[in-house]
């Protein structure tokens, strides 16, 4: 018996890394894609059974070549984690039309893109697989300082989840979101910095206002997401679809 197949995109860095950790530690193979292929090679080679690849999730025709090298040479497909994402922090008044293409680009198409390929294979093979798109706290609710395009191209995720999960449902393919808070990531070193230039306020400041608003008191680790991740991929999920998982230790309640 092979062991069941997880793809992972954006899995070079933070969140991705973690949840391709933890899925290595749960008996998958896992293919590590990350636009970084430096990046997603690292981590491939701290786990066991692993293999890294480029993948720029915005790029359809990549997704489907991926997929497709993945099912030819594995002979399945068994999990797809849409993970990849950006975050630029500024004023609403201030985005620029290239800002919000290219958010909406990796965070809302990237998903699209993938989960279509991703879909188009389990089909394919018959598999009753599972896919995991990365949204997010700001999701569910537009409460979050200057991240509006972000907001929306993370609300559009799980609408498509929600769509995707009721057309893939007759091939017994499941399909779920999880919705991080504030998570120690380099995408978070980069929003306090923009958030406390933002304010005219220091980093330090600013994450503590983060922990302050977090009724568990901490920030979340990749790992706190990345044991959602491995739950919904696992069968104890097994009637759990178009759901979007909290794991935000009280940030946001829903
Ligand atoms: N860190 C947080 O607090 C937080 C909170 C909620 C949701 N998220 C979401 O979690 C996901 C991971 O975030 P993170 O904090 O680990 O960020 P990160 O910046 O540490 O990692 C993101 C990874 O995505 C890769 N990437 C960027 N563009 C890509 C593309 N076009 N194709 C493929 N890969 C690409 C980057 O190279 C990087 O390795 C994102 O979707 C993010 O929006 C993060």
């Amino acid at each position: 018996m092979t062991r069941p197949v997880a793809c992972v995109t954006g899995a070079g860095s933070g969140i991705g890394a973690a949840i391709a950790a933890m899925l290595g530690s749960r008996g998958y193979h896992v293919v590590v894609t990350d636009i970084d292929g430096p990046s997603a090679q690292k981590v491939a080679d701290s786990i066991e059974s692993a293999q890294a690849c480029s993948l720029d999730v915005t790029d359809p025709g990549a997704c489907d070549e991926l997929v497709n090298g993945v099912v030819a040479q594995h002979g399945r497909l068994d999990v797809w984690v849409s993970n990849a994402g950006i975050s630029k922090m500024q004023r609403f008044v201030d985005i620029s039309p290239a800002d919000l293409a290219r958010n909406f680009e990796v965070n809302v198409y990237g998903v699209f893109y993938c989960g279509q390929s991703a879909a188009r294979a389990m089909i394919a093979l018959g598999t009753p697989g599972r896919i995991i798109n990365t949204a997010s706290m700001a999701a569910k609710q537009g409460r979050v300082p200057f991240l509006a395009d972000y907001v929306a191209s993370k609300f559009a995720v799980l609408g498509l989840t929600q769509a995707m999960a009721f057309e893939l449902a007759p091939f017994g393919i499941r399909v779920n979101s999880v919705c991080p808070g504030f998570v120690a990531t380099p995408m978070q070193t980069r929003e306090l910095a923009w958030e406390a230039e933002l304010r005219g306020s220091d980093p330090e400041a600013v994450k503590q206002s983060w922990i302050n608003d977090t009724p568990l008191a901490r920030l979340e680790t990749p790992e706190d997401v990345a044991k959602v991740v491995a739950f919904l991929a696992s069968d104890d999920a097994d009637f759990l679809t178009g759901e979007s998982i909290s794991v935000n230790g009280g940030a946001y309640m829903d």
